[in-house]
């Protein structure tokens, strides 16, 4: 057949055109082939025949609720995996598409991922028979997840910085769907403080991570930090983030909650602690667990059962708590729920201190404790894209809460009236006001399972947004 010259037809039927095309999943140029085609085969004098339905391509076969996943393989030495994870993005019954950057051509070729794709791979920003075939925007689009594979340090780059002077970047940034990055380069280009600075901004642009791992790179004798994850591993985060349904709508989600009291040695048999129970952080991380996702809860000392479904970290004092909390990192959302003693003993006693008689009563001396909430806010690379810290007061309770918002650097506070009379500390209900940017909504004095239902709800809500 003679080479289609779509261009020069007129703008409203290149519209239908197109408009069949996507209905159909074809190109347009297939397009057209098919409705000549059947004009041929019914003698017709050539005019666009309205009844031929199109024949559905295997792409508009696959039953509506097949994910599409938008797969761009960037210019690192991990490329070759991506092939295979392409094999196995589709045994999973994902429909996929395939861009590869033009450092990506260096690792493995078109015609390879195209092969295992099943149709044509996109390369090229400005190829125009690309454009008006499918176009940037439709790439962007018609997917449900965009996966990053390998995601190099410049491609990240340049997502962090809204770059779009190639096809994948240009499609990224038109993109509406999530998007899964794994990264994979050096240890030393991972580590470096312009990548960190790019994943920090990505993690808060609400861009999902799978890896890197640690191990043998492809260099000989490097070890480290950033090899890809492996395909399999990629399908798990891609099929994490796809299962984020209505009764599961934190699935794909790593949530931090700290829980509980600190307990701070004045010698090795006698703290200094609070009444805190746990019951609220403990509920919050089974509300959080329930909704799909995936839970470390760091405690301090409680009487409660051990919760399961979660990563339970315990913990003694605030030094530990934070040092668990460094460790737990990154973590897409952070809830702030233990009540951290603000003050340590400076001159704990190693031995057990010794009354003796006739002797002075000891004086304990105190020294502040590390912010933790504050110092999660205030982090630049790692810092949870939602933070939220408790105020327990017993004074003031909202003017004490919006200041500890703005001081703190935290995204809400969930205000609470913890005077003796209101029972709260160590009780089952609570009475809590979550103040944000926004505002303050009073909720209804309830249990704390129920406190906790409506924090996740609140939560999935608000992850919803971005
Ligand atoms: C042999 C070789 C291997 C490379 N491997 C990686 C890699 O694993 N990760 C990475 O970030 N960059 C790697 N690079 C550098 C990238 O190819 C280069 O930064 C390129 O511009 C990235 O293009 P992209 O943005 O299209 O991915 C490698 C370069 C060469 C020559």
């Amino acid at each position: 057949m003679a080479s289609l010259t779509i261009r020069q037809l007129d703008d409203r039927l290149k519209k239908l055109l197109r408009l069949r095309a996507a209905k159909s999943g074809r190109s347009v140029e297939d397009e057209v082939r098919t409705i000549l085609r059947a004009a041929a085969d019914e003698g017709s004098d050539g005019a666009l025949p309205e009844a031929a339905a199109p024949k559905m391509t295997r792409r508009a076969d696959a039953a509506p609720q097949t994910k599409r996943v938008l797969l761009i393989i960037g210019g690192g030495i991990a490329a070759y995996k991506s092939l295979d994870l392409i094999r196995r993005l589709k045994e999973r019954g994902l429909s996929v598409r395939c861009i590869l950057t033009k450092a990506a051509e260096h690792f493995v070729t078109p015609l390879s991922a195209g092969a295992l794709v099943g149709e044509k791979v996109f390369t090229d920003l400005f190829d125009p028979a690309g454009e008006f075939d499918v176009g940037h925007i439709r790439l962007a689009r018609e997917a449900d997840l965009i996966v990053v594979a390998p995601a190099t340090a410049d491609l990240m780059a340049k997502m962090a910085n809204g770059h779009a002077d190639d096809l994948a970047t240009a499609v990224l940034l038109a993109a509406s769907s999530k998007i899964l990055l794994a990264p994979a380069m050096n240890p030393l280009m991972w580590s470096n403080k312009a990548t960190q600075r790019n994943l920090a901004q990505l993690a808060a642009d609400g861009v999902a991570l799978v890896g890197p791992n640690e191990g043998e790179m492809a260099e000989s004798g490097e070890r480290g930090t950033g090899r890809m994850a492996e395909p399999l591993e990629i399908v798990a985060a891609a099929e994490k983030i796809f299962g984020a349904t209505a009764d599961k709508p934190l699935a794909g989600k790593h949530i931090l909650i700290t829980a509980g009291p600190t307990h701070e040695p004045i010698d090795p048999v006698r703290y200094i602690a609070n009444r805190s129970s746990g019951k609220q952080g403990h509920a919050i991380a089974a509300a959080a667990a329930a909704a799909g996702a995936d839970v470390t809860l760091i405690s301090g000392p409680v009487n409660l059962p051990d919760p399961t479904g979660l990563k339970l970290i315990k913990v003694e004092t605030a030094r530990e708590m934070l040092n668990a909390v460094g460790h737990a990192l990154p973590a897409d959302i952070a809830i702030f729920a233990a009540a951290v003693a603000d003050w340590r003993v400076a001159n704990a006693g190693e031995q057990k201190i010794k009354k003796k008689a006739g002797e002075k009563t000891p004086e304990l001396s105190l020294t502040e404790n590390p912010d933790i909430l504050s110092t999660i806010a205030h982090l630049t690379a790692k810092r949870p894209t939602l933070v939220i810290g408790f105020a327990a007061e017993t004074e003031n309770v909202i003017a004490n809460a919006q200041s500890k918002l703005a001081r703190k650097g935290c995204d809400w506070i969930l205000a609470n009236d913890v005077s003796p009379q209101t029972g709260i500390m160590g009780g089952d209900n609570n009475t809590v006001q979550l103040v944000t940017a926004d505002g303050v909504e009073r909720w209804p004095t309830q249990t704390k399972q129920d406190v906790a239902a409506m924090l996740v709800a609140r939560i999935a809500a608000e992850i919803s947004k971005s």
